[in-house]
């Protein structure tokens, strides 16, 4: 018997696309099943005006293969020098749909990310009074914190005291990882989404650390404990409007990952839909996946769903590249460690 599902066209709400040589390779993978996607500023380097994000989304929309739709949704980089006016005109114009804040070290290329969080204050009271999402990588970066708890002490640490700071401000969490960062989310009705990645629905850190250290399976935030990879099943296959789709495809090439210090990032942008198919499924929540996938976002951002639609069929184990080509080397696709059977026909 064959099964299928027919969903709006998904959309991701966190991608790196990375730029030239990168880019090309990696934009055809996502164009291919998403309409659009936020993307991420953390170039070197970042994109912090609204000048530098219309010349980086020209760049995107000139790697776009022929016949190819698809919308690049521009984020600036918050920094301690960042000019209010300039955001907000950027937000006005249409081209910014939100702002990324990175603690300064927290992940790749955060070198310029936020140490004070009292020189953004007038930022984030404009961004709060237009409307603008604030997109959090919610990670403090003290050296005393272990990694595995740096998400939990940022939510208590930074993230509520600006929340209660800034009333109003519209604050997506991105990529949660944790029990910790799902039940924050459920706790507060207003202005407060989150995503979360196929990845993190799949690995917990024994992935990363048992039989052999796995540089594919390393991102940042690290995967955490099986019950928090637990609680993020459940949050992403509740139907919650709050919790929706940031893949959080991190290109690296393979010399970069499989390296004595090894870039942390997670490709799954060409078997990202497949991945959620699957684990939905596992979850009996394949009536959700529109709802996590193609609706709550657009409704977060407070943009239109997309008209257009995909249609996942069930059958043989998918087959996918092993790894992408691109112009600066091989980029591994990230492997479950389990068949899939959902394509995207
Ligand atoms: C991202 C990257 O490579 O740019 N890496 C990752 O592990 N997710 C940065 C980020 O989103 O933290
Ligand atoms: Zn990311």
């Amino acid at each position: 018997m064959t099964q299928s599902l027919t969903i709006r066209r998904p959309d991701d709400w966190h991608l790196h696309l990375r730029d030239g040589a990168m880019l090309q390779a990696v934009l055809p993978e996502t164009a291919r099943r998403f309409a659009r996607a936020i993307i991420m500023p953390n170039l070197i380097p970042p994109v912090v005006t609204g000048a530098q994000a219309a010349a980086y989304r020209d760049r995107i929309l000139a790697a776009l293969p022929e016949g190819m739709s698809f919308e690049p949704l521009m984020t600036l980089y918050l920094t301690e020098d960042t000019d209010a006016r300039d955001v907000a005109a950027a937000h006005a114009s249409g081209l910014v749909k939100a702002v990324k804040l990175y603690p300064a070290g927290a992940t790749t290329n955060s070198a310029s990310g936020v140490q004070d969080f009292n020189k953004v204050r007038g930022v984030l009271e404009k961004m709060a009074e237009i409307g603008l999402p604030l997109c959090v990588h919610g990670e403090v970066t003290d050296a005393d914190i272990d990694i595995f708890d740096r998400e939990a002490v940022f939510i208590d640490r930074v993230l509520d005291p600006i929340r209660k700071a800034t009333p109003g401000l519209r604050v997506v969490m991105e990529h949660i990882t944790t029990a910790n960062g799902a039940d924050y989310v459920k706790a507060h009705e207003a202005d407060l989404g989150a995503t979360i990645t196929a990845h993190h629905l799949i690995i917990n850190r024994n992935h990363i650390l048992v039989g052999g250290i796995k540089p594919h399976y390393y991102c940042l935030p690290v995967a955490k404990r099986e019950d928090h990879r637990l609680a993020l099943l459940a949050a992403a296959t509740s139907g919650d409007a709050r919790f929706f789709l940031g893949t959080d495809s991190a290109p690296h090439t393979d010399p970069n990952k499989e390296s004595a210090c090894g870039c942390a990032g997670c490709f799954t942008a060409t078997n990202c839909m497949s991945l959620l198919a699957e684990m939905f499924e596992r979850e009996n929540a394949l009536d959700k996946l529109e709802d996590f996938a193609s609706l709550n976002g657009p409704a977060f951002y407070r943009l239109p769903v997309n008209e257009d639609t995909i249609t996942l069929t069930k059958g043989a184990p998918v087959t996918y590249p092993e790894k992408i080509d691109t112009g600066d080397g091989p980029v591994t696709v990230f492997d479950p460690g389990f068949p899939l059977h959902w394509r995207v026909t």
